[in-house]
């Protein structure tokens, strides 16, 4: 494995790699949801590029950019195995001074996440269509953990003609069922006993979906219930949406559907999902 840190020199070496390219976009602080995104693509392809960038972008101004949890020697040592490139620009690399453009998506940016953090989807598509252009993947793969942004990129990647296949990975899941994500660590004891709601609440929905329930309301309304029976959980949204659209769901639902939730825990913000097929 090497580490690359530079666009010239990762450019260079996208010329020798053995096709077919596969590659997985990280903020790095790797855990197995990441790791199983990695081993995907080295299954699926003869090369693997993995990228650890911290994207200031796709960050608000409140967000966590600075204290973004970061460990790259560890980072490093788990991807040794199974990678062939690691890509680890510096950030004025990636945004010189002078970097002005922006990529929109469109209406499915304005929702759920979009909603709750104006410019995230901006600086999350923004960045992976520099990825792209700088790597050349032939797969690209993303975690359905982070529904809409798997969404998203998929859109972009449509809308602007760009010559590879976005590859959409399960949710890793704790045996608790808590979705795996770099921010867990910020959770103390009793938040990541009370984080578990996320999932039961997913799980719920799930239950009731393949019980014959079609109503959205009374599907959202036991839901809410859950949630609000853990003191720790401030919610932050509880979504049932087209799973195309991500417009939300009042009456019959039609599937997919996708139930997604935001949960605040202490200062933590959690997201997970499920998709009612
Ligand atoms: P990051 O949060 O590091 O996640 C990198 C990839 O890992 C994403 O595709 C994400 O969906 C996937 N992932 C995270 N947790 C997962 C889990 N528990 N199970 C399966 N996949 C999981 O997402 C980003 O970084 C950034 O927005 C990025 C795409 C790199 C652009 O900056």
């Amino acid at each position: 494995m090497k580490v690359v840190e530079t666009i010239a020199e990762m450019r260079q070496v996208r010329k020798e790699l053995e096709e077919p390219v596969g590659f997985v976009p990280t903020m790095g602080f790797l855990h197995e949801g990441h790791l199983s995104l990695v081993r995907q693509a080295r299954a699926e392809n003869a090369s693997v590029v993995v990228s650890i960038f911290v994207n200031p972008t796709q960050f608000g101004p409140r967000e966590d950019f600075k204290n973004y949890p970061r460990d790259t020697k560890r980072d490093l040592a788990v991807l040794e195995p199974i990678t062939d490139f690691v890509f680890m620009p510096a950030t004025d690399g990636m945004y010189p001074e002078n970097c002005d453009t922006r990529v929109e998506v469109g209406a499915i940016t304005e929702r759920l996440e979009g909603a709750a953090r104006p410019g995230h989807f901006r600086g999350v598509s923004t960045v992976v269509a520099k990825l792209f252009n700088i790597v050349q993947p032939t797969r690209a793969y993303f975690g359905q953990k982070d529904a809409q942004q798997l969404l998203v990129i998929k859109k972009m990647a449509a809308d602007l003609d760009m010559d590879l296949e976005v590859v959409a990975c399960p949710t890793v899941r704790e045996p608790d069922g808590l979705a795996m994500s770099s921010r867990n660590t910020y959770l103390n004891d009793r938040q990541r006993q009370a984080a578990t709601v996320l999932y039961r609440t997913l799980a719920l929905a799930q239950e009731r979906w393949s019980q014959g329930e079609k109503d959205a309301g009374a599907i959202r309304r036991e839901m809410t219930e859950l949630i609000k029976k853990e003191p720790l959980a401030d919610i932050k949204y509880i979504s049932i949406a087209d799973a195309g659209t991500l417009k939300e769901v009042f009456h019959r639902i039609k599937p997919p559907a996708l139930v997604s939730l935001a949960v605040k825990i202490g200062k933590t913000r959690l997201i997970d999902n499920v998709v009612l097929e």
